[in-house]
């Protein structure tokens, strides 16, 4: 039988573990740092969790995501194209440090560029 994503990524701890690393980074980034600047702790845990759902429901786990739709969330932030690489690239470095085969770090990969156009509002 064929494996989940979600399964290949290493499940709930791995998709958690990965997001917090990823979120480390994005705080650390002098370019990305200012979309989070306003967040307390526990708004940071909130958007941390919610993005965990979403990424373990979007990858065939067993969770459902009840945030808000993804645009909507997004619209007005003005994330343009050079925060997206800069994220994307902060990503790929996570997934490498978790020693995530390239087969699965491409589909990630493709995942979230299938929702790069409702993040993205400028080149
Ligand atoms: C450069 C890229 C990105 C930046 C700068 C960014 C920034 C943010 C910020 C500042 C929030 C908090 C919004 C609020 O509380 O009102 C947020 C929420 C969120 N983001 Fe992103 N984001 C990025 C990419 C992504 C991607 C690729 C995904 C998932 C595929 C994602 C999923 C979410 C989710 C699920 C939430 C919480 C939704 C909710 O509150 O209901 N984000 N993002």
């Amino acid at each position: 039988m064929a494996t989940t994503l979600y399964e290949r990524m290493g499940g709930y701890d791995a998709i958690s573990a990965s997001i917090d690393a990823l979120m480390v980074r994005m705080e650390n980034d002098g370019h990305l740092a200012k979309y989070f600047v306003g967040h307390g702790n526990d708004s940071k845990m909130r958007i941390r969790q919610l993005q965990v759902e979403m990424i373990c429901q979007a990858t065939g786990g067993p969770c459902f995501y009840l945030g808000r739709d993804i645009k909507i969330v997004h619209k007005g932030m003005g994330i343009n194209g050079v925060d997206w690489q800069a994220m994307i690239t902060h990503l790929i470095g996570v997934l490498d440090s978790f020693h995530l085969q390239d087969s699965e770090q491409k589909e990630v990969l493709k995942l979230l560029n299938s929702v790069k156009n409702d993040i993205v509002e400028m080149p």
